[in-house]
């Protein structure tokens, strides 16, 4: 069984999706396996987001993402990396089609719900730093 890490970043919190979000992984199939909420700091966003540091958007991103609250959550079930990502949708709410989490209530492609691993690897390394 595949396990990924899914967050709900503080635009969805903060906008009362929480209930919405949860309910299209379930209603996929996947199993909601761990939960905590937290407000992430500057030392577990440089960790999270290592890949992007010298991005130019990485600024923008951090302060999003210790902006406030988030929800995260380890799913599990068969391909749930990809399964995962198929729910939430492109990276840019103007490319992510109806039907697909970002494209249901996405504008911004800094601020866009939800964060999804890209691969079983990160999965892995992202479910260490948030539940240990
Ligand atoms: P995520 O990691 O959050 O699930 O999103 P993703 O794989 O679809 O996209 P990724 O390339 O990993 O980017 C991480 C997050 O950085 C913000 N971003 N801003 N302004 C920009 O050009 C830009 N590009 C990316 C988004 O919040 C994106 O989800
Ligand atoms: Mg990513």
């Amino acid at each position: 069984m595949e396990r990924t890490f899914i967050m709900i970043k503080p635009d969805g919190v903060a906008r009362g999706l929480i209930g919405e979000v949860i309910g299209r992984f379930e209603r996929k199939g996947l199993t909601l396996t761990n939960l905590r909420m937290l407000t992430i700091d500057a030392e577990l966003a440089h960790n999270h987001y290592a890949e992007h540091v010298d991005k130019g958007f990485f600024k923008e991103l951090l302060s999003f993402i210790t902006s406030g609250p988030v929800v995260a959550m380890e799913w599990s079930g068969e391909g749930a990396v990809n399964a995962a990502r198929a729910v939430i949708g492109p990276t840019d709410p103007m490319k992510a089609g109806p039907g697909t989490i970002r494209g249901d209530y996405g504008l911004a492609v800094t601020q866009n719900i939800v964060h999804g691993s890209d691969s079983p690897e990160s999965a892995e390394r992202e479910l260490g730093l948030f539940f240990g």
